[in-house]
């Protein structure tokens, strides 16, 4: 049994449009080339990456001994990753993310247009894993301003658009780059989560 006490919430009127990948995290407008999902759907589509759950185990099963305990489970880390104030447009800042271990690396930039999950006045700061989908590619020095994307990646071609969750633009991935959950408060930047599975893991939280 699987019990949700608690999901992040957003303002019922932040229902600005965002930007979101056709295939895996969203819905695209074909015709006009914009996304429907918004800040309050991204949220809610990311809850299993940051709400708190209770998972109820059952030990000695079949047995007159039988009981349910909660079981302990792990949730992402709320971790200050950076300060509004000190972002530069377009200067990607690293950081490891949700822990030190392999593929951790990311990165948080401030774009010069809105994007989807984007956080700040103009919603256009965002924050992504830095290892390709496909097979694992350092994508470290690959932001292009100009395009708001990542890439393309050095092994086999793959670029992410940072404006529409990480969605492939082009490249052999077939897969979204994971795209770190932020939130603000006052000047502190957060990563709360992470939206996708970060190459090489099975579990975001198992390093
Ligand atoms: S590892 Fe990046 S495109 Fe293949």
């Amino acid at each position: 049994m699987i019990t949700k006490d608690k999901a992040p919430t957003a303002p019922e009127d932040d229902r600005e449009a965002a930007t979101a990948p056709a295939s895996d995290h969203g819905h695209a407008d074909h015709k006009t080339g914009t996304c429907v999902m918004n800040r309050r759907e991204f949220l809610l589509t990311s809850s299993a990456a940051t709400a708190t759950f209770t998972v109820m185990v059952t030990l000695n099963p079949g047995s007159s001994e039988a009981k349910e305990v909660p079981a302990a489970v792990a949730t992402y880390p709320r971790q200050l990753i950076g300060k509004l104030s000190e972002l530069n447009a377009h200067d990607p800042l690293d950081f490891n993310y949700p822990d030190e271990g392999e593929y951790s690396d990311c990165f948080l930039v401030k774009l010069d247009r809105e994007a989807g999950g984007g956080i700040g006045p103009d919603k256009n700061i965002v924050a992504f894993s830095y290892t390709c989908t496909h097979q694992g590619g350092p994508l470290q020095g690959t932001y292009k301003a100009e395009d708001a994307v990542l890439g393309p990646c050095p092994l086999h071609l793959s670029t992410y658009d940072m404006t529409r969750h990480g969605i492939l633009v082009s490249g052999n991935a077939y897969q979204s780059l994971p795209q770190v959950l932020l939130e603000l408060e006052g000047d502190d930047i957060y990563a709360v989560g992470v939206f996708g599975l970060i190459y090489g893991r099975y579990d975001n939280l198992q390093a």
